[in-house]
């Protein structure tokens, strides 16, 4: 769904920006979204908000995996692929 009228981007191409760890400013600069009518920039910083901590929860559940406490599995992580980390 466009977010930004006045420069055509999504919620997709924000969200994107978000989980690789920009902030509101950052995409602001990047993309252009709320430096022209700024009506889309509640929505901006919903999305950026949503999908800033995916990074994080992201690391974290790597951590956990890393030291074996994520979840009880039969599989050791050194036998997961490495797609899987
Ligand atoms: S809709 Fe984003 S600046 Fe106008």
């Amino acid at each position: 769904m466009i977010v930004c009228v006045c420069r055509r981007v999504s919620d997709r191409e924000i969200a994107r920006h978000a989980r690789a760890g920009m902030g509101f400013e950052d995409i602001q600069f990047e993309l252009g979204v709320a430096t022209q009518c700024g009506q889309c920039e509640g929505c901006v910083r919903d999305v950026v908000a949503q999908c800033g901590t995916c990074p994080t929860a992201n690391i974290k559940l790597a951590s956990n995996l890393l030291e074996g406490s994520a979840w009880q599995t039969s599989h050791s992580v050194s036998q997961l692929p490495l797609q899987h980390l």
